[in-house]
């Protein structure tokens, strides 16, 4: 197994480019089930998250083929999916256990097929993640939804019918699913309480590009018309915002200076807002948004949400900048049970944190010093890398399948504005 040996202590300064983001492009890659066209996806990451989905789609018999890359191994890649023909609408346990959003399928394979098969995601090292929501909505539309020896089976054999969803509270990959679906629907959907992501915004104008109508994405309630059939398309992925949002905060925590190349500022403010409340400095470039201290990092408040709140999938990283802030930050989870595993690695590098239910208070210090950790989840990695490039002396960041599922090239990136760091075998 590899690891990351990283030698804490070098301020950040350059350029790092931003890549596809992970999340925007797992459902995007789902749409080729909606069609017999080609879709051809730009600026797609190179992640294992990306593999494993690509394994499962061709599993179920669609043909993959990368477009000529342009631009270097920094650009993104473009994969043309072909669907014409579904042979296969069983998503088996073996690919489905590696990621949890495998579960994308259903959703446009019932819409197509009539009917789909797909092995429960189980337990997450962030907590208990049920599928209920997806499931309740799809019988919105009609699907009648069975559970067999770990899989959930969901058919409609005369197809799915527009309806009423009303999600109890906001999720993303539900909202995905559904909005997939309700595309192929005969009739009218109307989502409420959806999840207003720009990711959700991204796959909407995808699936409109295919012939999709569908109105409101972005906000609390989405209407689809349904249409007959979809086209293929081809449509650029949007920008990483929780990448980009990773590497602001190590530009602060290194009280250095970063250009964040490609990112959106509107589609990470609150991730921004936070970072000005921590006394970064934000601009936003033509190019990208720039990062940079100014002087001391202040102890803040965030308490996740869904969009457009602080991103739960930034509060990893967040945490380890409070470890190193003037004064205490109060940090709340409120999406996700049980996501402060990181705080114990954290607390091996020497921070002060103190958990009670889902609020951890953090004490800033002024010096970490470099240990071994154990990453535990995708974003509870980032931290631990974070944490390592102030530490003093060396970390080791054991366990970099997490990161290697939602970082592209992350070393690389991060060599290239200064900082000390190295994929070793172990
Ligand atoms: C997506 C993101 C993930 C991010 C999360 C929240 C992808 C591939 N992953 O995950 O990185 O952290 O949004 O922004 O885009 N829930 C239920 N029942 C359901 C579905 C969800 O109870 O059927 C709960 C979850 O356990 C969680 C909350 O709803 O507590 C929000 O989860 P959700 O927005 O669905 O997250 P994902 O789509 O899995």
């Amino acid at each position: 197994m590899e690891k990351l040996v990283i030698t804490g202590g070098t301020a950040l300064h350059g350029t790092i480019p931003i890549s596809g983001a992970k999340n925007a492009a797992l459902p995007l890659m789902c749409t080729c089930l909606l069609t017999e066209d080609k879709v051809t996806l730009e600026n797609l990451p190179r992640l294992a998250d990306i593999t494993t989905l690509t394994d499962l789609l061709n599993h179920l018999g669609v043909t993959v083929t990368i477009e000529g890359g342009k631009g270097g191994m920094l650009a993104g890649r473009s994969l043309t999916f072909d669907g014409h023909t579904i042979n296969d609408t069983v998503a088996p346990y073996d690919i489905v256990r590696k990621m949890r959003a495998s579960i994308l399928v259903l959703g446009p394979l019932v819409a197509r097929m009539g009917e789909a098969t797909v092995s429960l995601p189980g337990g997450c090292a962030i907590g208990n993640r049920p599928i209920d929501l997806h499931l309740k909505a799809l019988e919105a539309l009609g699907a009648t939804i069975e559970m067999e020896q770990g899989y959930v089976r969901a058919t409609a054999p005369g197809g799915l019918k527009g309806g009423r969803v009303r999600f109890p509270f906001v999720s993303v990959g539900a909202t995905e699913n559904i909005l997939m679906a309700a595309a192929l629907a005969k009739g009218t959907t109307t989502i409420e309480n959806a999840a207003r992501e720009p990711e959700i915004v991204d796959l909407a104008k995808c699936l409109n590009a295919m012939g999709a109508r569908i109105t409101g994405a972005g906000h609390e309630t989405i209407t689809v018309e349904g249409v007959e059939k979809l086209h293929g398309c081809t449509h650029a992925v949007m920008p990483d915002r929780i990448e980009a949002g990773s590497y602001a905060v190590a530009a602060l925590m290194t009280r250095g200076d970063l250009l964040l190349e490609g990112a959106k500022a509107e589609d990470m403010q609150a991730t921004l807002d936070t970072l000005t409340e921590a006394g970064g400095i934000v601009t936003v470039e033509d190019v990208g948004v720039r990062v940079k201290a100014n002087g001391h990092v202040q102890g803040f408040n965030a308490v996740t949400q869904p969009f457009p709140g602080f991103a739960t999938d930034m509060q990893a990283q967040f945490m380890a900048l409070a470890c190193v802030a003037d004064g205490a930050s109060v940090i709340t989870e409120a999406i996700f049970e049980n996501r402060f595993m990181h705080v114990s690695e954290l607390t091996r590098l020497g921070a002060n944190i103190t958990v009670k239910g889902s609020t951890a208070t953090v004490r800033g210090t002024k010096l970490l010093r470099g240990a071994p950790v154990m990453a535990t989840d995708l974003r509870a990695s980032m931290g631990l890398a974070l944490a390592g490039l102030v530490a003093s002396g060396e970390t080791t960041v054991n366990r970099l399948y997490h990161l290697d599922r939602g970082y592209e090239r992350l070393e690389e990136k991060l060599r290239s504005v200064g900082a000390k760091i190295e994929r070793v075998a172990d």
